[in-house]
């Protein structure tokens, strides 16, 4: 692709026309020794997989189904902050090709008027202790139509297209991404998460909301205020409490 401005994301770029699913396809190539940077693309998925074992609805040609092979060189508790680095350039990107006004919601779906049109999944492969590779998976619905979606996902998600109105360039939007991501990366690689958490709290749309959440002792409340060093979100659950989320998911109030 001749609009991608990048070194190292797509240096090795496949699509395929139908695949179980792209986490599985990226394992194998990188299992293989793929490089960092390996993105594979379908344009269908028939076993798409979420986060928490659910499903990912992926019908043909309408959205981004990708996965592309990390090799960070660190510890397995860091790649929540990768995962939320990729929310941030996904979130970029989608602004910047679309002009929406998408936000992230913790950890990392990508919201549009409360309803889901991006979600992320990271996947990491440790050998003693040190990853040997990450998969981050990208789905966004990006032309499916209203009436596409099976009954239980229409109040809760929704595409660009049924968003704007118009249809959204897949190829335009892969590029960015990517070039978003790598921009993203090398920041990450050179300061750390400090200015990737700065500009993931000012996309986030969960931020000073309150937000409902699991805990071992059953489900608790309070205001997400932030996140800390390790990307987890923090929630003020009154008295002074502050209390890090670190798995799962928050429901918004
Ligand atoms: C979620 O929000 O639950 C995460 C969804 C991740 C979906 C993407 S689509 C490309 C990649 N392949 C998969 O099977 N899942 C991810």
């Amino acid at each position: 692709n001749n609009a991608l401005n990048t070194v190292m994301m797509g240096s090795v770029l496949e699509i395929i026309k139908s695949t179980v699913s792209t986490q599985e396809e990226a394992r194998q190539r990188a299992e293989l020794g793929a490089p960092e940077g390996t993105v594979i693309i379908a344009e269908e998925q028939t076993g798409g997989k979420g986060r928490l074992g659910r499903k990912w609805f992926s019908p043909y040609g309408k959205g981004i189904w990708m996965s592309l092979v990390l090799r960070p060189q660190q510890p397995l508790e860091f790649t929540s902050q990768l995962t939320l680095l990729t929310g941030v350039a996904v979130c970029r990107a989608i602004r910047k090709r679309t002009g929406l006004d998408v936000g992230i919601k913790w950890p990392n779906d990508i919201l549009m008027n409360q309803r889901k049109v991006c979600g992320i999944l990271l996947e990491s492969t440790v050998e003693d202790k040190v990853v040997r590779y990450c998969i981050a998976g990208i789905g966004i619905s990006v032309n499916i139509d209203r009436e596409e979606y099976p009954e239980d996902l229409r109040d809760i998600a929704t595409s660009l297209k049924a968003e704007s109105g118009a249809t959204v360039d897949r190829s335009l939007l892969i590029a960015a991404i990517l070039e978003e991501f790598e921009t993203l990366y090398q920041l990450y690689a050179q300061e750390g998460f400090l200015p990737i958490a700065s500009l993931w709290e000012a996309l986030s749309v969960t931020i000073n909301q309150e937000v409902v959440f699991n805990t071992t002792q059953g489900l608790r409340e309070g205001l997400a205020v932030g996140l800390d060093p390790s990307g987890a979100l923090l929630v003020d659950t009154g008295m002074g409490n502050i209390v890090p989320v670190i798995s799962g998911d928050v429901k918004l109030k």
